[in-house]
């Protein structure tokens, strides 16, 4: 049914790998529990994933679990596109507000400390994922109930029992990163 997709997470292993290596050594807060460690995306990924959406000015883009915002910082700089970033861990939410600040794009996005499970991105017509398979299939309900036409993409996961309709390889310093896309369809 999709046989290239339990191959992708073996190829994805390098990052997956610095995944769980960060849980063990980034400690956030002590009132923070992370369903996630905080492990950034690569920018040359970034912009693979911002294509692979096919970004446009009038988009919203809610990346949950945004680590510094450099996909939402990203994606208005490069197409003005307006966006949100949650993260749980308040030092995340200051950084990429601070950087937000240094790109000049304060007026298109903005950064929530939120629980990602207990924020509205309803409105989103971008999403943005680099969380754990088990988390995108928590959130597969809320994702399916999004906007006919809204795209998710995600980083190195998939979603269980969702093929993606497209995925892409971008290969930095030797790790191999797997990005998968989707188009939430029409109700049916
Ligand atoms: C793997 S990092 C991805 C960061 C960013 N999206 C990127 O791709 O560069 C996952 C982020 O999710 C955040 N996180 C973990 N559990 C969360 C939760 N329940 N709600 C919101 N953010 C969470 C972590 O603090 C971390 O910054």
């Amino acid at each position: 049914m999709f046989p290239d997709f339990r191959r992708a997470g073996a190829r994805a292993c390098g990052s997956a790998v610095a995944m769980l290596l960060a849980s063990c050594s980034v400690l956030p807060p002590a009132d923070v529990k992370l369903d996630v460690p905080y492990v950034s995306t690569p920018e040359e990924v970034v912009a693979e994933m911002l294509d692979m959406a096919k970004l446009g000015p009038g988009d919203l883009l809610y990346d949950l679990g945004c680590g510094d915002g450099r996909i939402v910082i990203s994606a208005a700089r490069r197409f003005g596109t307006r966006g949100v970033g949650v993260d749980i861990d308040s030092r995340r939410v200051a950084d990429a507000a601070a950087a937000a600040r240094s790109a000049g794009v304060t007026d298109r996005v903005r950064f929530l400390k939120q629980d990602l499970f207990e924020t509205d991105f309803s409105e989103a017509s971008v999403v943005t994922l680099y969380l754990f398979p088990e988390l995108n299939a928590r959130l597969k309900p809320k994702l399916l109930a999004l906007k006919p036409g809204t795209r998710i993409v995600s980083h190195n996961f998939g979603i269980a029992g969702w093929p993606p309709e497209a995925s892409s390889d971008v290969e930095v310093r030797g790790n191999v990163h797997r990005l998968f896309l989707w188009t939430v369809p029409q109700a049916r």
